[in-house]
């Protein structure tokens, strides 16, 4: 199986993700470099979505056009991080539906537990996009794509701001088939699971808990 890592290296993602890894970045500039950010990352993500030809009329005459095939794609984020990117995402995939996996981690077991799941209809017929910023450890994302895979999804991609080598093999050994979509790899992880160099606690610095 393929195990596909693209990593998403246009000059505009670099240079915002740059912004976003400053600690000095403001949690205002921090959202709004987030929004455009993944507006960037929807547009490489969709690159390679399946189309078909449609019946259209001009003003002037009938053509063959193209548009993006089967149901709207949805757009499952990984709570809390993941809404960060759905905004910027939602501009460019206007019809877009969105789902949400809500996990956390059971402090005795240290397993990735779900206290909410919600997905539209009709799955086996849509390609999904998994939002979640930080693929650090990568046990939240494989466990949210255990939990989406049982919907039988016509397709699955992961996206991220950042991840690292630990995370994507976690994630890879686990599901091969789910292309990862990245602007960077960094080094790997600290003692608390926080990608280094990274950019922090993505959640907090988009919701500005911190
Ligand atoms: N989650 C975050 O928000 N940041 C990390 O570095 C790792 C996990």
């Amino acid at each position: 199986m393929s195990r596909d890592v693209h990593v998403i290296d246009h000059p505009l993602v670099q240079h915002k993700l740059t912004l976003m890894r400053k600690k000095d970045t403001s949690t205002k500039s921090f959202r709004e470099l987030v929004h455009e950010v993944s507006a960037l990352l929807a547009y490489e993500i969709t690159r390679d979505m399946p189309m078909q030809e449609i019946e259209i009329e001009t003003p002037l005459e009938q053509m063959t056009s193209r548009v993006i095939d089967g149901k709207k794609i949805v757009l499952a984020s990984i709570l809390r991080a993941g809404n960060g990117f759905l905004d910027g995402m939602l501009q460019i995939i206007p019809g877009a539906r969105v789902g949400h996996i809500g996990l956390y981690r059971d402090p005795e077991t240290l397993q990735a537990v779900e206290y909410y799941f919600k997905m539209p209809q009709g799955m086996e017929e849509r390609d999904v996009i998994v939002l979640d910023p930080m693929l650090a450890t990568g046990n939240s994302a494989v466990a949210a794509v255990d939990r989406l895979k049982q919907t039988n999804p016509r397709s699955i991609r992961f996206v991220c701001l950042v991840t690292c080598p630990q995370g994507i093999k976690t994630f890879h050994d686990a599901h091969p088939d789910v292309p990862i979509y990245t602007p960077a790899i960094d080094r790997g992880l600290n003692d608390h699971g926080y990608i280094v160099p990274g950019l922090g606690d993505a959640g907090d610095r988009i919701f500005g808990t911190k």
